[in-house]
C-alpha cells in the first residue's frame, strides 16, 4: 500500500482469498491475517484451512495460535505479574544465568488506576486529597513499579491521575492500524492493532475495531515471553442491530440489554460481532460501552468493525490525519471495513432492535438482571428484607452510594455530558442529593474535566456533590471509601438494607463496598437522579424524584436532557486537543517522578515489607499437581462464585484475619488499604483467599468467614491453616463448585491463592473463561462435573473423599475423567467429569506445573 509518500507491505487478504474472505466474520479475518503473518509452513496451512473450514459448521475444534501486538495491564494485575518476573529473574541468577535476559518481548502498558479510593468527596479539593492518600498508601508498591519500568525493557507505566486503562487505550494507545518499522531494503508492515489485557474489560477497545480481549495475568506472562496465546477457533455470535438508539435511551441502556439477552442465550467463550443497519448510527463511544460489557454477557469479544464512526472518534480524540488516512486505506484494502450489506456468516444470529430500548437498570446483584428503571422497587421488595428495628429518617433501601464511575460509562463524553445537563436542571430547581448518599464522579480520563468544563457543566456537577474525585476505577473496584454516618448507623442497627447506584458494570454482593450486598447499574444521569431521590426503591417513572423548595414535585422527565440539547452540548464540548494534552500533563505527576526507585536488574526484596514478597511459586522447582490421588474437598461451594469471592479486591476489614496478620507486622488497623494493593505479598493474599462474608461453604453449613472444616480433626480452622494441616499430614485437597465458577475479573490471585492452599483440582459445573485459564496457569486442573453431582447443599458430606486419576501422560484436552466419590459410610459413587483443558499448550503448562516453571524451563 502506498500512502503519504511511503510504501507499506501488508497481508492482502482479498487478493489471497477473493470472495470467500467476506463470508468470514471480521474477527476471524483478523485471526487469519495474524496467522498468515506469524506462522509458517504446515502450521500456517492447517490454521488457514481450519478458519475456512469453520464456515461449514460455524464452529471448529481446531486450535490456532494468536500473536497479539501488545499487552495492557493495570497496577493490581501488573504488580503480581512483575513480582513474578522479578522472582523469576532471581531464580535465573541463582541458576547462574544472566537475569537481565528475562525481558518482555512485546510492549507492555500499565495503567496505575485501580488503587484510587474515594476518601474525600463533595469538596473542592477531593481529587488532590484522594490522590494524596493513594500515593502515600501505595508508595512502596509504586516504587516497585518504577523499578520495573527501569529494569524491564518495553514496560511503560502510566502514573496515577492519567486515567483508567481502557479509556487510555481508547483515547491514547490504540492505533487501530499499527505500523511495524521497515528498513532501507524493505518497507515497513501495516498490521491490525491487536492486544491482550489483564483485565476482563479489555474488549472495550473492540468498539473502535481493535481486536483484543482479557486474559489472566498468567496467560499474559506467556504472551510477554513470546509464546502465542492459543485458542480454539471460536463460535462467532452475530448480533444484528436494527433501528436507532433514541432518547431517552443511551448507550448504557443498550449495553444492559445486550448483556441480558446474550447471558440468557449463553455465549461463554464465544466471540461476538455486531453488524447490521443499526451499527452505523452508533458512535464509537456508544460501541465502546457495549463492547466493554463483553465479560458481563460472557463473551470473549464484542467487536464492531471499522467505519466512518471509528474515524470520527480517532479525529475527536486528536489522532493525526495521517494515521486516520492509514486506518481507512488499510481497513478498506484488507477487508476489515464494516459493510452493512455484508455476507459474513455467523454461528448464531441474535436480533436487537435499537428502537425498543428504554431507560434500563440492572440488579440488584448481577449485571445480567436488567429491569426497567421503574422496577427497582419491585426487585428490592421481592428480596423480602424486614428491618430489625425502626428505620428512623431513612427509607428501607436508602441510596448509600451514587457513583459515576468505571471505564464502562465514563469514557463516552455523551454520557457524562448527559449527567451534567441533568445536574444543571436539578440545580436550577434547587434540588440536592439526600444527606446519606455518598456521591462521586471518577471519569476514565482527565480529558473529561476539560470537556465538561468547556460545556459549562463541571460546576453544575460539583454543586450537586458530583465533583471529580480523581481519575481511576474507585467505586467500580470497591474502593468506595467509608459510607456516610447515617448509612453506617443503619447497617449497625439492621434497620434497613442500603443500596449502591453506580454507572459501573458489576454489582456482585460486596463488590462495590464490603458492607453492601445490593447495587444497581445504570447510566450516569440516572445515578444522579437516584442520588436526588435518596431511595433506591422509588418508582421514578411515577414518583417525584424530589420536591423543589417551593413544594413543587419534580419528576425524572423534568430533568432528563433531550436529544437535541445533548447533541448541541456534545458538539460544544469537543476539542481534540484536550485528549492528548490532558493525558500528557497528567503523565507528569510530580510525586510519581520524584519517587526513588532501585536501579538494578534484580529487585532488592525487603523481608519486612507488607506489600512485596518474593513468591514461592515463581520457581522452576514447582512440580506438577497432576497425578492419581484421593483428596478431601477443602471447600464445597455453590453457583456464581466470583473472583471477588475467591480473592477480594476491596478494603481490608479491620476485624479480619488479614488485618490481624498485618497488625502483628506493625500496621495500623485503621488504615490497611485494599486487598488489591497487597497482591505483591503472597502471605497476605493467602490469608485473603475466600474472604467474603456472603460466601456459603456447603461442606458444613454456617461456617464463619474465611474458615473451613479440617475433616480429619473435625476442627474449624482459618482456610489457610486447614490447608496447611492437610499438606503437613500428606493429604491432597480439591475444591468443589457449581455453575459459572470464577465469574468476574481476570485477577490471577484467584488461582494463585488456590495453588498456595494446595488445591490440586477444581471440580465445577462450569468455569468462566479467564479464571479457567488462570487455574491452568497455576498448574491446577479444572474439571467439569454434571450439575448436582458434587456441588450444592447435600451432595457432599464431611468425610466424603474424591479420588481421581489425571496423569500428564494420559490426559488430553476435553477428555472424560472418572471421579470416584468415596463416601464416609463406605459407599462409592462415580461421577463422569470432563477435563476443562482446551489446548495442547494448556496441557503442557499443567504438566510443567504452571506458567512460571514453564517459562523458566
Ligand atoms: Fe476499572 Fe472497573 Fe473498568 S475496575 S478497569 S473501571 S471495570
Amino acid at each position: 500500500l502506498a500512502l503519504n509518500g511511503l510504501t507499506y507491505q501488508l497481508v492482502d487478504l482479498p487478493a489471497l482469498f477473493g470472495e470467500r474472505l467476506y463470508r468470514l466474520p471480521v474477527v476471524l479475518r483478523i485471526l487469519l491475517e495474524n496467522t498468515i503473518r506469524n506462522r509458517e509452513g504446515a502450521e500456517r496451512d492447517h490454521a488457514v484451512a481450519a478458519l475456512f473450514g469453520w464456515l461449514e459448521h460455524g464452529s471448529s475444534e481446531a486450535e490456532i495460535a494468536f500473536q497479539p501486538g501488545r499487552v495492557l495491564m493495570h497496577d493490581t494485575t501488573a504488580t503480581p505479574a512483575l513480582v513474578d518476573i522479578a522472582a523469576m529473574r532471581d531464580a535465573l541468577a541463582e541458576a547462574g544465568a544472566d537475569p537481565a535476559l528475562l525481558n518482555p518481548m512485546l510492549p507492555v502498558d500499565v495503567s496505575v488506576d485501580h488503587s484510587l479510593a474515594v476518601e474525600a468527596y463533595a469538596q473542592a479539593d477531593a481529587a488532590s486529597v484522594n490522590l494524596g492518600y493513594e500515593m502515600r498508601r501505595n508508595a512502596e508498591r509504586y516504587r516497585f513499579l518504577r523499578w520495573a519500568s527501569k529494569a524491564l525493557d518495553g514496560v511503560r507505566i502510566h502514573p496515577p491521575g492519567t486515567g483508567i486503562m481502557h479509556t487510555i487505550n481508547l483515547e491514547q494507545l490504540a492505533t487501530v492500524v499499527a505500523t511495524e518499522p521497515g528498513n532501507e531494503s524493505r518497507p515497513g508492515w501495516l498490521v491490525p492493532d491487536t492486544l491482550i489485557g489483564t483485565d476482563s474489560h479489555t474488549p472495550m477497545i473492540n468498539g473502535i475495531g481493535v481486536l483484543g480481549w482479557g486474559v489472566g495475568g498468567l496467560e499474559a506472562q506467556t504472551v510477554m515471553f513470546g509464546m502465542p496465546t492459543m485458542l480454539r477457533i471460536p463460535a462467532v455470535v452475530g448480533v444484528r442491530l436494527s433501528g436507532t438508539l433514541r432518547a431517552p435511551a443511551m448507550s448504557t441502556d443498550l449495553a444492559l440489554t445486550v448483556t441480558q439477552r446474550l447471558r440468557a442465550l449463553g455465549v461463554a467463550g464465544d466471540f461476538v460481532e455486531f453488524f447490521g443497519p443499526g451499527v452505523s448510527g452508533l458512535s464509537a463511544g456508544d460501541r465502546a460501552v457495549v463492547a466493554n460489557m463483553a465479560p458481563e454477557y460472557g463473551a470473549t469479544t464484542g467487536y464492531f468493525a471499522i467505519d466512518e464512526q471509528t474515524l470520527d472518534y480517532l479525529r475527536t480524540t486528536g489522532r493525526s490525519e495521517v494515521q486516520i488516512a492509514l486506518v481507512r486505506a488499510y481497513a478498506q484494502q484488507v477487508g476489515l471495513w464494516n459493510d452493512p450489506a455484508g455476507e459474513a456468516r455467523y454461528t448464531r444470529v441474535v436480533e436487537i432492535c435499537l428502537d425498543q430500548i428504554g431507560i434500563e437498570v440492572a440488579g440488584p446483584a448481577r449485571p445480567q438482571d436488567r429491569l426497567h428503571y421503574a422496577q427497582t422497587a419491585a426487585a428490592l421488595h421481592a428480596l423480602g428484607f424486614v428491618a430489625q428495628s425502626a428505620s428512623g429518617a431513612l427509607p428501607l433501601h436508602p441510596v448509600a452510594i451514587a457513583a459515576i464511575t468505571s471505564c464502562t460509562n465514563t469514557s463516552d463524553p455523551r454520557l457524562l455530558i448527559a449527567a451534567g445537563l441533568l445536574a444543571r436542571k436539578a440545580r436550577q430547581l434547587g434540588l440536592k442529593p439526600a444527606a446519606w448518599v455518598k456521591t462521586s464522579l471518577a471519569p476514565g480520563s482527565p480529558a473529561a474535566a476539560s470537556y465538561l468544563k468547556r460545556a459549562g457543566l463541571l460546576d453544575e456537577l460539583d454543586a450537586l456533590g458530583f465533583g471529580i474525585v480523581g481519575f481511576g476505577c474507585t467505586t467500580c473496584i470497591g474502593n468506595s471509601g467509608p459510607l456516610t454516618a447515617p448509612i453506617r448507623d443503619m447497617l449497625r442497627a439492621g434497620s434497613g438494607k442500603p443500596v449502591a447506584m453506580l454507572s459501573g458494570n458489576r454489582n456482585f454482593p460486596g463488590r462495590v463496598h464490603p458492607d453492601l450486598d445490593l447495587g444497581f447499574i445504570m447510566s450516569p444521569p440516572l445515578v444522579i437522579a437516584f442520588a436526588l431521590a435518596g431511595d433506591a426503591a422509588l418508582d421514578l417513572s411515577s414518583d417525584p424524584v424530589q420536591f423543589a423548595p417551593d413544594g413543587t414535585p419534580v419528576y425524572l422527565g423534568d430533568l432528563w436532557p433531550d436529544s437535541d440539547e445533548l447533541d448541541r452540548y456534545v458538539r460544544l464540548a469537543g476539542d481534540p486537543g484536550d485528549f492528548r494534552r490532558d493525558f500528557e500533563n497528567a503523565s507528569l505527576n510530580p510525586v510519581w517522578h520524584a519517587m526513588e526507585a532501585p536501579d538494578s536488574p534484580l529487585y532488592p526484596w525487603d523481608p519486612a515489607s507488607n506489600y512485596l514478597q518474593r513468591p514461592p511459586f515463581a520457581a522452576a522447582s514447582q512440580g506438577s499437581l497432576l497425578g492419581a490421588y484421593t483428596a478431601y474437598p477443602l471447600l464445597v461451594l455453590g453457583d456464581d462464585v466470583t473472583t471477588d469471592h475467591i480473592s477480594p479486591a476491596s478494603a481490608i476489614p479491620p476485624d479480619s484475619l488479614v488485618a490481624d496478620y498485618l497488625v502483628q507486622r506493625g500496621e495500623d488497623r485503621g488504615d490497611l488499604n485494599v486487598f488489591a494493593s497487597r497482591r505483591g505479598n503472597w502471605q497476605v493474599m493467602l490469608r485473603a483467599a475466600f474472604h467474603n462474608r456472603t460466601l456459603v461453604n456447603h461442606l458444613q453449613g454456617g461456617i464463619p468467614l474465611a474458615h473451613t472444616l479440617h475433616v480429619p480433626s473435625g476442627q474449624l480452622l482459618p482456610i489457610w491453616e486447614a490447608a496447611q494441616r492437610y499438606r503437613d499430614e500428606g493429604d491432597s485437597v480439591v475444591l468443589v463448585a457449581g455453575e459459572r465458577y470464577g465469574t468476574g475479573s481476570s485477577r490471577d490471585w484467584a488461582a494463585k491463592g488456590l495453588r498456595l492452599l494446595g488445591v490440586r483440582a477444581v471440580l465445577a459445573v462450569s468455569f468462566e473463561r479467564i479464571h479457567r485459564s488462570n487455574l491452568i496457569g497455576m498448574g491446577i486442573l479444572p474439571l467439569r462435573v454434571p450439575a448436582g453431582a458434587l456441588s450444592g447443599a447435600a451432595a457432599l458430606r464431611p468425610g466424603d473423599r474424591i479420588a481421581l486419576s489425571a496423569e500428564a501422560a494420559s490426559l488430553r484436552p476435553r477428555m472424560a475423567v472418572q471421579v470416584r466419590l468415596h463416601r464416609r459410610d463406605g459407599r462409592t459413587d462415580i461421577v463422569e467429569a470432563v477435563a476443562a483443558i482446551e489446548t495442547l499448550l494448556e496441557l503442557k503448562l499443567l504438566g510443567d506445573g504452571g506458567v512460571m516453571p514453564s517459562i523458566l524451563k
